[in-house]
């Protein structure tokens, strides 16, 4: 019996926005992007006819932890199509969509245990490895003490102002968050607004907070609480007020502590959030507290041109400026 499976060879290589219900495809194909849904642009991979989808990209703008915008992208061949060229096409399109925007770099993330074809892949390709990020668990209770703790101690000190509020992303302004997002993590403004609106109208919408000082917004709390796990997505704080030598970042801690407080007053037991190993002072926090890693992304940088080259390759004070303060914080 010939147990040989046949690959089937793509003919007619075609890489190229998807129409209609093939964005429901491109979706379906990186199932990764769900939980960032802000990401708005894709590509897919066709041949034929009859046409079939080998596979699909997705990109966003992003900000690099040094500052610099580029986009981030996401993509997946179908395995029957593998190693015929589907994903050099798909990654060609990004950087040519790139070039033409003028931005500095693409990158990308995946998970270099589950995933070994993906690093290869990107060498080829001229990315280079930048930095990892963990996702880990801890119990909420002593996380909870330690933030508040901190907080308290600033309060004490006089450094937190007195007409401060936290109140659920519902009751604040949509648009104003949106333009944040965008100029600290990323997306596009309408993209961001239109995923801001399913947040607010999901069933987990209070799992997402806002601080506030007088009526400007200063901080913004992205999360969800499931299956008694409370996960934290993105946490950023207006420049203004991000700790850094001169300021003691009193608004991370105030956030924080209240998002954590709420989870442990509703009886949740565990804590999820992601770290980038660079980011010195959450890796302390992790070793101290002794939380569970429970997953790792890789994530690859390609310059795309002169300034990206230099621009992002690590310049570890800008970067830890950023990372201490900005996203991907608990
Ligand atoms: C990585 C991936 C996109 C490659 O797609 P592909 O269509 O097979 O890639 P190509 O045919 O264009 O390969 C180009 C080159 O990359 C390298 N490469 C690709 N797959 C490789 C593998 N499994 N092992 C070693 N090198 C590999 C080779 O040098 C290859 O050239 P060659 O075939 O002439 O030797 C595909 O394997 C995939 O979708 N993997 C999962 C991706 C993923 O996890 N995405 C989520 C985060 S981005």
């Amino acid at each position: 019996m010939n147990t040989t499976t046949e690959v089937p060879s793509v003919r007619g290589l075609e890489v190229r926005p998807p129409v209609g219900m093939e964005e429901l495809a491109c979706r379906r194909l990186l199932p990764e992007i769900a939980r960032q849904g802000y990401w708005a642009d894709f590509a897919i991979a066709v041949d034929g006819p009859p046409l079939r989808i080998l596979g699909a990209l997705a990109y966003t703008p992003g900000v690099h932890e040094s500052g610099r915008r580029g986009w981030r992208v996401s993509f997946r061949v179908a395995y029957p199509y593998r190693r015929q060229g589907v994903g050099s096409a798909l990654l060609q399109y990004a950087i040519d969509a790139g070039r033409r925007c003028g931005l500095d770099a693409l990158q990308t993330s995946h998970d270099p245990i589950n995933e070994l074809e993906v690093s290869p892949f990107l060498t080829k390709r001229g990315f280079q490895p930048d930095d990892r990020l963990s996702t880990y668990e801890i119990d909420a209770g002593p996380l909870t003490e330690f933030m508040c703790s901190i907080r308290d101690w600033l309060a004490e000190r006089g450094e937190i102002p007195a007409d401060i509020r936290l109140v659920p992303l519902c009751e604040s302004s949509l648009n104003e968050v949106a333009r944040m997002h965008v100029e600290y993590i990323g997306g596009t403004q309408a993209a961001v607004l239109a995923h801001l609106r399913r947040v607010v109208a999901g069933p987990t919408a209070d799992d997402n907070r806002v601080l506030l000082v007088g009526n400007q917004i200063v901080g913004v709390h992205l999360g969800e609480t499931k299956e008694g796990i409370s996960r934290t997505d993105i946490t950023f704080i207006k420049a203004d007020f991000q700790g850094k030598s001169t300021q003691s970042g009193w608004a991370q801690a105030v956030l924080l502590a209240h998002s954590l407080e709420r989870i442990r007053g509703l009886g949740v037991a565990r804590a999820r959030f992601s770290c980038l190993s660079t980011n010195r002072p959450m890796m302390r926090l992790v070793a101290r507290l002794k939380a569970t890693p429970i997953a790792v992304e890789q994530i690859h940088l390609l310059p795309l041109g002169d300034s990206g080259d230099t621009a992002l390759r690590s310049n570890s004070d800008n970067r830890r400026s950023r990372t201490a303060s900005v996203s991907h914080l608990i």
